[in-house]
Order: C-alpha cells, then sequence, then structure tokens
C-alpha cells in the first residue's frame, strides 16, 4: 500500500555537508519526493514537533539541538513508506545500527542521529502537517 512518511535531515547531517548523499540515497530506494524544503525551527516549534517527548529526560537538549541549525524536511511517499524508511535510517542510535543505514553511515550519538522519521500512521499526518500544509 502506498503511504506518506515525513523525513528529516537533522542540523548535525546538514553541517557535516551530506545533505546530497542522504537525497540520493532515498531516490536510489524508490521513494517519491513529494515535498522539500529548508527551514530552522525555532526552540518552540521543535518542541511543539517533539511534544511527544515532553517527559524524557532527553526532552530539552533533543529540542536545543533540533533548533540549532537547519533542516532538511521531506514529503517521501512509497510502498510502505513509513517502515521502508526507517528501514534504511536504521536504529535510533547509530552505534547500533546495521551497516549500510544511514545513521550508522552519517550518525554520531543518540541525538545527533542524522535522520528522522515518522514511526507510525498517526504521526507521519500530524508530522506532514507540521510542516506541508
Ligand atoms: P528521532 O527519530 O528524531 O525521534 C526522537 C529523537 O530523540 C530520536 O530520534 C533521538 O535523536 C532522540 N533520542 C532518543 N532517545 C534518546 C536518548 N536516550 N538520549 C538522547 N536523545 C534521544
Amino acid at each position: 500500500m502506498s503511504e506518506k512518511t515525513l523525513a528529516i535531515i537533522k542540523p548535525d547531517a546538514v553541517k557535516k555537508r551530506v545533505i546530497g548523499r542522504i537525497i540520493q540515497r532515498i531516490e536510489d530506494e524508490g521513494f517519491n519526493i513529494l515535498g522539500l524544503k529548508m527551514v530552522q525551527l525555532s526552540l518552540e516549534e521543535a518542541k511543539t514537533f517533539y511534544a511527544v517527548h515532553k517527559d524524557k529526560p532527553f526532552y530539552d537538549s533533543l529540542t536545543e539541538f533540533m533548533s540549532s541549525g537547519p533542516i532538511v524536511v521531506l514529503l517521501l511517499e512509497g510502498e510502505e513508506a513509513i517502515k521502508h524508511w526507517r528501514e534504511v535510517m536504521g536504529a535510533t542510535n547509530p552505534a547500533e545500527a546495521r551497516p549500510g543505514t544511514l545513521r550508522r553511515e552519517f550518525g554520531f550519538s543518540l541525538e545527533r542521529n542524522a535522520v528522522h522519521g515518522s514511526d507510525s500512521p498517526q504521526t507521519a499526518e500530524v508530522e506532514i502537517k507540521f510542516f506541508f500544509n
């Protein structure tokens, strides 16, 4: 079933100058890119985006990091796009991500893990609306 998901190239990957390599991988994987833009979130916007994590100990650090520099957001479409994109990203912790995944290749730490992806159809809908209305 074709579905949509939201992908983010995080500030660490933008600073590392690997936007191009990540987008190349997205295209090579067969996703259709329906939307793409570079934005910088305010701290408030990052807090809203990650509101589901507001009670987690890493919330302040994560939202400061996500608003620390430009990010690239992409609206992706494809067969089982949510699962497919999560497979391409790899495990949240780059140290645990399998070789060949984006987080293994470009991530630095649990927080600075290069890319984000929606984790369910419900969050995909909310996250897509957040960036593409
Ligand atoms: P992401 O897919 O963007 O969704 C939430 C983010 O929180 C996650 O990637 C990680 O970057 C970050 N995160 C998850 N767990 C931790 C943790 N234990 N410490 C710091 N950051 C975390």
